[in-house]
């Protein structure tokens, strides 16, 4: 599908049962993609996230870092700024043509690749010291099949002692207790109401409605946290350490996200 027919989300007769890996390329429209930056907030999210994924990337001693969801470019910019060598891989073309856009603004020039995590080392040849997946992105996935491909994909991507950080929503909250987001970290523009519109095992479809009235959609994925990290052991990693919300300790059903940050270096039982 070429860029200029993607301008309105269609998601069929029966929005709920479109449960699907690929609808990513239907939903991030020329139109959401435009607004996506006022969802975000970027100075609000930059000071609410602080130095987190910066301090992680340098304890780890990474300097090639793989972002393989860049979105419009907030953390591959973030990361470059710091200094870090970024390679920003996303499978939505219309997302990083705006990544490149505001990075440039930013006097930067960005290294995007145009790439689907289920075959990304096809495209991606590589090695890098480090990949983040940010954003609620691995959501996106709606099969146990892509989910661990993706996530083998990520892992081959590393070098021999890398590391991987994925975030996602505490869907356990939403699927528990229901839908309680503090709105502080993430998506952190104060217009726009974000907020699960149908949520079942399967599915959590949310709606996004912007100050000029114009909503969009995401249909996703309810990783359950345990599900997460099981996954991420039984691709190969060795240890994942799970933050809510950027801290250590948390109660299960507090933070509005959490943070995999999961090490590749072998370790003898
Ligand atoms: C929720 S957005 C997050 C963007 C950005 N990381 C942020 O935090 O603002 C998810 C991104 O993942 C990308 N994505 C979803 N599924 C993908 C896949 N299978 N392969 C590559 N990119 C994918 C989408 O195109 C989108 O840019």
């Amino acid at each position: 599908m070429s860029l200029q027919q993607k301008q309105v989300q269609d998601y069929g007769e029966n929005p709920i049962a479109v449960r699907d890996s690929d609808n990513y390329q239907n939903e991030y429209v020329e139109g959401f993609v435009e607004k996506w930056d006022e969802l975000i907030n970027w100075p609000a999210r930059s000071s609410s996230e602080g130095s987190f994924f910066i301090d992680t990337l340098k304890e780890h001693g990474a300097e090639r870092v793989l972002d393989t969801a860049t979105g419009t470019g907030f953390h591959s910019i973030r990361l470059k700024e710091s200094g870090f060598n970024v390679a920003s891989v996303d499978g939505s073309v219309e997302m990083l043509v705006k990544a490149f856009e505001n990075a440039n603004r930013k006097d930067q020039i960005l290294r995007t690749i145009d790439a689907d995590w289920r075959w990304l080392t096809r495209d991606v040849q590589e090695r890098f010291d480090a990949a983040v997946c940010l954003g609620n992105s691995f959501t996106h996935l709606f099969s146990e099949h892509d989910r661990r491909k993706t996530l083998a994909e990520f892992y081959a991507a590393l070098k021999y002692d890398g590391i991987l950080i994925l975030d996602q929503r505490n869907y356990d909250l939403i699927l528990d207790e229901g839908f309680k987001s503090k709105h502080t970290y993430y998506y952190c523009g104060e217009n726009v109401k974000a907020e699960p519109e149908y949520v079942d095992d399967g599915l959590a479809r949310f709606r996004y409605e912007f100050p000029d009235n114009h909503v969009y959609h995401l249909n996703m994925f309810p990783l359950r946290k345990d599900y997460v990290r099981r996954l991420l052991y039984e691709v190969g990693f060795q240890e994942v350490i799970t933050y809510g919300d950027f801290q250590e300790t948390y109660h299960q059903h507090e933070p509005d996200f959490f943070i995999h940050v999961a090490k590749k270096a072998y370790q003898k039982p």
